[in-house]
């Protein structure tokens, strides 16, 4: 049997409980939320799965140690009887990141520098050589944890942040991130039961997260490059029978409907949608929100619409104002989520919420709602929606 292995996924704040379902559903153990933050155990086929399938994930890092040390020298002796060798070749690259509070070291670069000077000085004892640090294109990226006394030693399986699915081959301004847009469809509650409309679609994230979620493509189904591939110890046989547990479905019974009022802004979704090999379920159209309905209902409505930080709104209320109306007279029998960081704006849908969420698009702190909509008076819908005695 495979040794336990421990490792902490790395995800957005509130998207913790999302992220550690998807573990256990992948069959990593002993879940423990954490802050911004999953811990768990398995092995090493469990950590290439957490980097593949997870949605909601941001990084997979892998602990090698964990030690006590009350100075710099009890520090650097930890690190270098750490065997670097298992991940950095010879003549392989690495950089080291810290992050501390409350412990010896004035900065976690002080730390870092220390741990660097540790495993080169382990190589030139080993190899006679030192390896060299790159800080843009690692080989092997370490991480290291410290908190008062105590370090921890991760190495980062991910690489580049797991948000980078690989079909973003054009870039919108104002994107929402894949995790978050991976995390709202979660929240929605759908599961690819009803067509999927989003009428603000931008670049297209939350159509291409939709359709991926439906048809069971694996998040990292279309990146070719992660951390892990470049350690000396990289597995090429596990990993390629872990890609084969996906379950793809070849075709689904609903359709996603994208719009936008800037045709620059759908020729980018265009461009990511057929990157993802997914023009055959994606219908693009230019308009203005105030002109769609949904082709059947229900329906799923979701957006992000601008909140102008990053993309400049002429009068942001009234943008939501006429969100807000045509919802209410477009959309009856559907269910809409609306992301945005500005609360104002949000109030101006005039539609009662029925979900409330904070949520964070990066370092923007957003209010993710949702609404259901219904034909005529709340209180009818309410009273046909209850069980009849
Ligand atoms: C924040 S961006 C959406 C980004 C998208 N979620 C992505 O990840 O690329 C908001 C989009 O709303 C569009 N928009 C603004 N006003 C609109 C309107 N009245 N009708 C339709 N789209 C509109 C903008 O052109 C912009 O592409």
């Amino acid at each position: 049997m495979e040794k336990t292995e421990y490792f902490i996924a790395k995800t957005f704040a509130n998207l913790e409980p999302l992220l550690a379902e998807e573990l256990t559903a992948l069959g990593a153990r002993n879940c423990q939320i954490m802050s911004r933050a999953v811990a768990f155990e398995g092995d090493m086929a469990m950590m290439y799965r957490a980097n593949y399938f997870c949605r909601t994930a941001l990084r997979i890092l892998w602990r090698q140690s964990k030690f006590n040390f009350l100075n710099n020298r009890q520090f650097y002796d930890q690190i270098f009887n750490f065997p670097a060798e298992q991940f950095l070749r010879e003549d392989g690259t690495m950089v080291v990141h810290a992050t501390m509070s409350d412990t010896i070291f004035k900065t976690p670069l002080f730390a870092a520098l220390l741990a660097k000077d540790a495993i080169c000085d382990r190589f030139r004892d080993l190899y006679g050589i030192r390896p060299s640090v790159d800080k843009e294109d690692p080989d092997v990226q370490f991480t290291l944890h410290i908190y008062r006394n105590e370090a921890q030693l991760f190495v980062d399986s991910s690489g580049e942040s797991l948000h980078k699915r690989g079909y973003k081959v054009s870039n919108h301004p104002a994107p929402i991130n894949e995790v978050v847009a991976a995390a709202m469809i979660q929240l929605s509650g759908w599961h690819g039961e009803c067509d999927f409309i989003d009428p603000m679609c931008g670049g297209g994230t939350l159509l291409v997260e939709a359709a991926m979620r439906a048809l069971n493509i694996p998040a990292g189904f279309y990146r070719r490059d992660y951390g892990f591939m470049h350690w000396k110890n990289f597995d090429g046989d596990l990993w390629k029978s872990v890609r084969r547990e996906a379950k793809i479905r070849e075709d689904v019974p609903v359709n996603f409907y994208g719009s936008d009022i800037n045709g620059r802004f759908l020729d980018i979704a265009e461009t990511n949608v057929i990157k993802a090999r997914l023009q055959d379920f994606v219908t693009l159209e230019r308009k203005d929100i105030a002109d769609t309905k949904p082709a059947r209902t229900p329906a799923l409505v979701m957006m992000n619409p601008p909140y102008g930080e990053r993309l400049q709104v002429r009068d942001l209320q009234e943008l939501y104002a006429s969100i807000g109306t045509t919802l209410k007279h477009r959309y009856a029998g559907c269910r809409a989520f609306v992301i945005s960081s500005d609360k104002d704006a949000l109030n101006a849908i005039g539609l009662r919420p029925s979900l409330k969420k904070t949520l964070f698009n990066g370092a923007i702190e957003c209010r993710f709602q949702g609404y259901e909509l219904f034909d005529g008076d709340r209180r009818e819908y309410a009273k046909n929606k209850k069980p009849k005695e």
